[in-house]
């Protein structure tokens, strides 16, 4: 069975409109739990004045009833509470050629899709890109994560999410439950509060001198059994499909599975996780991040990734005037100072749909319950090697 979605919608359009296909029938979608995570995205000291405007207004089209998935394809939108102040500007059918004219944008800002975006489609005005390229769309992202995650949750597996760092200041990653429970709860994203005075201190300080800022942040899967993903061919390499759903974030620059870019440093035999036998075939280090050959292999499934700084400045940078060819400053949009507690809440989400979409594809099933069966089956068949993990 495939799972897949496709989005569509514009930063401060109508709304984003999603239609998720190849959900098995009987799966709970609960509506607060949607509504729970597009909170959760929208959290962060750093974070622009959009975060308190936007509404994210959730409606549920078809593919549901009573709360579960019937087999057809699961649609819905998220409508955007600014709507009818942009409509002139981008509305479908006819716009406001002088509210057009106000919003327009014709110098590129670097480090956005503004102007390889302008040269692609041919466009003589930024809004005509940067309205679908707008890091608004995980917000559709975040939804079809809780999807993915209501999905894994049935068959006992969970994803979860911390920040590591912000602007090179790092805090303490999450070392036990109440920990990645905080975690997913903090407005900073992170799993101790000692640490957050300095995280503040840096974003603040950005912020006053008009600059923003990047950092890293870790997302984990626990429950996986071993075996899901391939090794056969590379695009059902499990490791691959992770790290490009992660990459595909705006803004993410470099992902790590496991140890990641420390493995390049250490001897081979600092770098895997040896087998012991101790109830099932166990391993005493997980350095490897719960991925082997493109495959689980029982163990926790440990990724990071690193986000650059938002690109939209309000002491902007040197751009080009595209009517002219003139030097000016970049396009400025109304934007966040730090957005790394968002994106982690984005990556756990892209996480838990890769996932979802890998279980799915391996297990199969128009029910959720014969996906369940079918995992617990394997599950069993593992058992000898990996204690039922
Ligand atoms: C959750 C989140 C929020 C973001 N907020 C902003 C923002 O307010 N302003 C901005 O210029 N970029 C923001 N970005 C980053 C841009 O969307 C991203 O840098 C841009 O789309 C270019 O893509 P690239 O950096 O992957 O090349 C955000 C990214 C994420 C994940």
């Amino acid at each position: 069975m495939t799972l897949r979605f496709l989005t569509s919608g514009e930063s401060h359009g109508r709304g984003y409109l999603v239609v998720v296909e190849g959900l098995p029938a009987g799966l709970a979608l609960p509506r607060e739990r949607f509504v729970a995570e597009l909170a959760r995205r929208r959290r962060g000291f750093g974070r622009g004045p959009r975060m308190a405007l936007e509404r994210d207004e959730l409606t549920f089209w078809g593919g549901l009833r009573g709360g579960r998935t019937t087999g057809a394809p699961l649609g819905l939108t998220l409508g955007n509470s600014e709507w009818e102040s942009w409509r002139p500007v981008l509305d479908p059918e006819a716009i406001d050629a002088e509210a057009a004219a106000a919003k327009a944008a014709h110098c590129p800002r670097p480090g956005h899709a503004d102007l390889a975006g302008l040269v692609k489609y041919g466009h003589g005005d930024c809004r005509d890109v940067l309205e679908r390229a707008s890091a608004r769309a995980t917000a559709a992202w975040t939804v079809i994560g809780v999807v993915g995650r209501l999905l894994l949750e049935s068959v006992g597996v969970a994803v979860r999410g911390a920040v590591d760092a912000i602007g090179g200041v790092t805090c303490s990653l999450p070392g036990d439950d109440a920990q990645w429970e905080r975690a997913a709860r903090a407005d900073l994203g992170c799993a101790r509060e000692e640490d957050e005075p300095a995280l503040i201190a840096r974003i603040r300080a950005a912020s006053e001198s008009g600059e923003t800022l990047g950092g890293t942040f870790v997302v984990s899967v626990t429950g996986m059994p071993a075996g899901v993903g391939s090794y056969v061919e590379l695009d059902r390499r499990l490791d691959g499909r992770l790290a490009g759903a992660l990459m595909a974030i705006p803004a993410v620059k470099g992902v790590e599975v496991g140890l990641g870019f420390r493995l390049a440093e250490v001897d081979g035999s600092q770098a895997q996780d040896e087998i012991v036998a101790e109830g099932g075939l166990r391993r005493r280090t997980n350095r490897a991040g719960g991925l082997e050959g493109g495959m689980t292999n029982g163990e926790e499934i440990l990724l990071r990734a690193a986000m650059k700084p938002i690109p939209t400045l309000r002491r902007p940078l040197a751009s080009v005037d595209i009517r002219d060819g003139r030097a000016r400053s970049a396009h400025v949009e109304r934007g966040d100072v730090c957005a790394v507690p968002a994106a982690v809440v984005v990556a756990e989400a892209l996480t838990a749909w890769t996932v979802a979409q890998a279980l799915a594809e391996q297990f199969g099933g128009d029910q959720a319950s014969e996906l369940r069966e079918r995992v617990t089956a394997f599950r069993r068949k593992g058992e000898p090697f990996h204690g039922g993990n």
